[in-house]
């Protein structure tokens, strides 16, 4: 290296924020930079060629020795971190810091020769306070997260309780729900069955009277007129009235009970792969008298694959959705079927051109016993049986509506029951 090239790499040293420091092979302090000088409060001059761990005697340390020992034995270059040794000498003086506060410093220890080819170590120190407080920062803020993380992990925890215990009550409120509903349902029939029995019951005291009086009566006029004193013809309109009412009443009851028993019974079948056209034509042709003279049926099937699912129980969910369908058409109308795959699920769709559902009664279509049908003709139990079976095969039932255009009940199935940790979401 020539003059002006060792001018300008002492000059450099002087200025830059690093300390350094040259030792000989007996480790004497040859030279240190002004970065030392400052940061020391310690004069060069007094120092050259005394023993640096005389003139820094903290530094006299195992950490120091271990440094030396690799650098010297091994030619090795060694950095140590302020994390492992926080000062290896101590430099109250650093200009811009609190004074007395001491530099955290990570160094370098590196071996070197001289021009003369004499053995030397160079000893580079880097301040690392503001890092280290960046960094003492940095864990905090990581503290603070990992709090966070676990105050969530509990808000979580809470959330899934009082979500598993929402089910329950929602359960228990769909059981109340529909219990308050059959109770209600099955009141009226029978109440005025019970009050045609009652009456039917004085009829038949009259008629039994009249037919007693057969034996004991001297003529036939004598029968005629008790005959006509019980008013018989107004009893006899009048009977089978109340015995077709009546019939009715008791058909009533007994089609509330069988579609309870479709809810109860849902779990008697298995699930297996079926193809879903397939149960989907013979439905139709199920309720095919229901449907011929209110539309014409239009399919546009897409492709499926087989779909694990309890058919039976499909098929009632499409055999509702046809008769709904049917039931809201005005006039000759269109019923369109249609299906698709997308991904793991499929999609089975019926849309009429009815009388539509007002936008308020929307969210009350699945409700057991919601109807707005005449007294006698929906029990209301359809949609909320379907939407129980669709539930139940981990689906979706989705519904729109426009008020006179029509309505479309699309079903989302999934191609394969999901194994307890599996279950997803059908595609928005
Ligand atoms: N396709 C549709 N078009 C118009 N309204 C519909 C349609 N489907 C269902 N609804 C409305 O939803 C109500 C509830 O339907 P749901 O099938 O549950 O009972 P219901 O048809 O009245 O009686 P049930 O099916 O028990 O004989 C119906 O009364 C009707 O108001
Ligand atoms: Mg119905």
């Amino acid at each position: 290296m020539d003059d002006r090239q060792s001018g300008l790499t002492s000059g450099l040293v002087e200025q830059i924020d690093i300390g350094v420091i040259i030792l000989d092979s007996s480790l004497r302090i040859q030279y240190w930079n002004s970065f030392i000088s400052q940061c020391s409060g310690k004069v060069l001059e007094q120092a050259r060629h005394l023993p640096f761990t005389q003139i820094f005697p903290e530094a006299d340390t195992r950490h120091l020795h271990r440094m030396l020992v690799q650098v010297r034995d091994h030619g090795q270059h060694v950095y140590s971190q302020w994390r492992d040794n926080p000062y290896l000498i101590h430099l109250p003086y650093k200009p811009a810091s609190t004074p007395g506060a001491l530099m955290l410093q990570n160094t370098l220890l590196l071996p070197f020769h001289d021009p003369e080819g004499r053995q030397c170590f160079g000893l580079l120190l880097y301040d690392s306070t503001d890092l280290a407080r960046r960094d003492e920062q940095l864990d905090a803020v990581l503290e603070t997260l990992s709090g966070k993380q676990a105050e969530r992990e509990q808000l979580l925890k809470k959330l899934e309780k009082a979500n598993s215990q929402l089910l329950q009550s929602e359960k228990l409120a769909a059981i109340g729900q529909l219990a308050a509903g059959v109770a209600h349902e099955i009141n009226n029939p029978i109440g005025y069955v019970f009050s045609n029995l009652k009456t039917l019951a004085g009829y038949v005291q009259d008629l039994l009277h009249i037919v007693d009086a057969v034996d004991g009566a001297a003529n036939l006029d004598e029968l005629h007129r008790l005959k006509r004193s019980m008013e018989y013809d107004y009893i006899r309109n009048d009977v089978e009235a109340l015995i077709g009412e009546s019939e009715d009443g008791i058909d009533r009851v007994k089609k509330i009970i069988s579609a309870l028993k479709d809810f109860s019974h849902m779990e008697e079948e298995a699930f297996r792969c079926a193809d879903l056209h397939q149960g989907l034509d013979s439905t139709l042709n199920v309720v095919n008298n229901e449907l011929k003279y209110k539309a014409e049926i239009v399919k546009e099937y897409g492709q499926l694959p087989e779909v694990e699912c309890i058919p039976s129980q499909i098929n009632q969910v499409l055999m509702n959705l046809l008769v709904n369908a049917a039931h809201a058409m005005e006039q000759f109308g269109r019923i369109t079927l249609r299906s698709n795959q997308e991904g793991d699920w499929v999609w089975l769709e019926v849309e009429d051109t009815g009388k539509g559902i007002e936008p308020h009664l929307l969210n009350r279509i699945y409700e057991p016993f919601f109807t707005t049908k005449p007294v006698g003709k929906g029990t209301g139990l359809g949609l909320a049986l379907s939407y129980s079976i669709v539930q139940k095969h981990h689906g979706r039932i989705e519904v729109s509506s426009e008020l006179g255009q029509g309505t479309r009940f699309r079903i989302w199935l999934p191609v394969q029951q999901p194994t307890p940790d599996s279950a997803g979401s059908p595609p928005l």
